[in-house]
């Protein structure tokens, strides 16, 4: 069990979200696991590393967001000749925190949603958010500069997203279909909100969708957020969260060194995972995690503390020189528009995305989503389950077939 001291406090949250987040977790028991991420990693394009080799086309894109970050987009076509030669409607996927484009991946061709979307004829579009490896760079700014990191999921949704959508939308001439997952779910859900986004987008799937986060069930993150963990990290003068810089290591080696038992901390946060290959780990830990700010993750509580789908809340006096009013503004789920088809999957053992929060974001959604619904999943099933293409993505590829008829033979 957790020690209750809070800086011992803090350093097991640090380990517990990365772990919860990175889809791989599940340490050997004898500590020796976080020393994988010393590894070098590949730092040569997505596509070079890791869709070329398993024989697909991949192309590398990169655009400019209206505030100057420079993201990576990868284009990835069927490995099948014949399926290349009639392009299929575009599908963008997006990933959740502390992951990136290749989380869609992962796995072999034969369970990985990227490549079996891509053998199912889609247009397939992988993004990656500011921070991440695939991503980096700004017209002035360098990853140095404590400015470089001062964001949020706010920014994700309303420039990284958008810009996406808009740049697939004007490349294609094509609405585009949505995957999100986790963050992912986030972004999608307040990119949709605004009308110019939504009515280049055909068809959105949520992955674990997350809007409210009031109700997020486990002790563990709660007990964090009670500690105020996000402002002791901002207080430290943090600005990027990485769990490769040597800080990062250090406080992963310290406390998966006899301290937690790794393994059990996976559960106890993301909620059991059925359908995770543990001999994959050290494949995973290859790619996973990747940055991103402290200033996301204060936002992430501020939403667990408030109960709220805002924007990120500066204080009485700053939100009045952002926002003009002293609260920040709710994204409202009632301006996604009712036509807009939605699918969303969530999972029975999934301790992050909370069904009574799940039922909040439906009620106030105009839409009826189609829902799916895998009792066994925890968050991380969703992306890594070597069993997904039949829990879930033959369903998935079913909903945008029915919306997109007319391109999809
Ligand atoms: C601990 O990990 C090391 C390296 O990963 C491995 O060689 C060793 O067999 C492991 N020991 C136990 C007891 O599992
Ligand atoms: C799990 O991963 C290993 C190593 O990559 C692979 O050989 C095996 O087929 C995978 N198992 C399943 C059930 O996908």
């Amino acid at each position: 069990m957790m020690a209750a001291s809070p800086p011992f406090a803090v350093a097991a949250f640090l380990i517990a979200f990365f772990l919860s987040k990175i889809a791989a977790a599940q340490f050997p028991q004898n500590s020796t696991g976080t020393s994988n991420l010393h590894l070098p990693t590949p730092y040569q394009s997505l596509c070079a590393s890791l869709i070329h080799p398993s024989g697909y086309p991949c192309s590398e894109h990169k655009i400019q967001t209206r505030d100057g970050y420079f993201l990576g987009l990868q284009r990835v076509s069927s490995s099948n000749v014949d399926l290349r030669a009639q392009p299929g409607p575009p599908v963008l996927l997006q990933h959740g925190l502390f992951m990136a484009g290749d989380a869609w991946f992962l796995n072999s061709p034969e369970q990985s949603l990227g490549f079996i979307l891509a053998d199912e004829g889609f247009d397939v579009w992988v993004g990656n958010v500011r921070g991440t490896r695939w991503s980096q760079g700004h017209i002035s700014l360098s990853e140095e500069d404590k400015e470089y990191w001062d964001w949020s999921w706010q920014e994700l949704a309303l420039y990284d997203l958008s810009e996406m959508i808009n740049h697939i939308y004007s490349i294609t001439n094509s609405k585009v279909f949505i995957v999100g997952h986790s963050q992912g779910t986030i972004m999608s859900l307040a990119a949709l909100t605004q009308p110019d986004v939504a009515e280049m987008v055909e068809a959105a799937a949520l992955l674990c969708p997350i809007s409210y986060l009031e109700h997020i069930s486990t002790q563990f993150v709660i007990r964090m957020v009670d500690v105020h963990l996000d402002q002791m990290i901002l207080a430290m003068g943090i600005h990027q969260l990485n769990f490769r810089s040597d800080w990062g290591i250090n406080l992963l080696n310290s406390i998966c060194d006899g301290h937690v038992d790794c393994n059990d901390l996976l559960t106890s946060i993301t909620g059991k995972n059925c359908c995770f290959n543990n001999s994959r780990v050290d494949f995973y830990l290859d790619y996973e995690p990747h940055p991103s700010s402290a200033k996301n993750f204060h936002h992430l509580f501020q939403m667990i503390r408030k109960g709220t789908f805002s924007k990120y809340d500066y204080g009485i006096l700053k939100n009045l020189i952002e926002y003009g009013q002293l609260k920040p503004p709710a994204f409202d789920l009632s301006l996604i528009p009712k036509s807009l088809p939605l699918l969303m999957a969530y999972g029975g053992n999934d301790a992050l995305a909370d069904v009574e929060d799940f039922q909040h974001t439906l009620k106030e959604l105009q839409s009826t989503p189609q829902l799916v619904y895998l009792e066994n999943y925890g968050h991380v099933d969703f992306i890594v389950s070597t069993t997904a293409k039949e829990d879930l993505h033959d369903q998935l590829i079913g909903f945008f077939r029915s919306w997109g008829k007319s391109s999809i033979s």
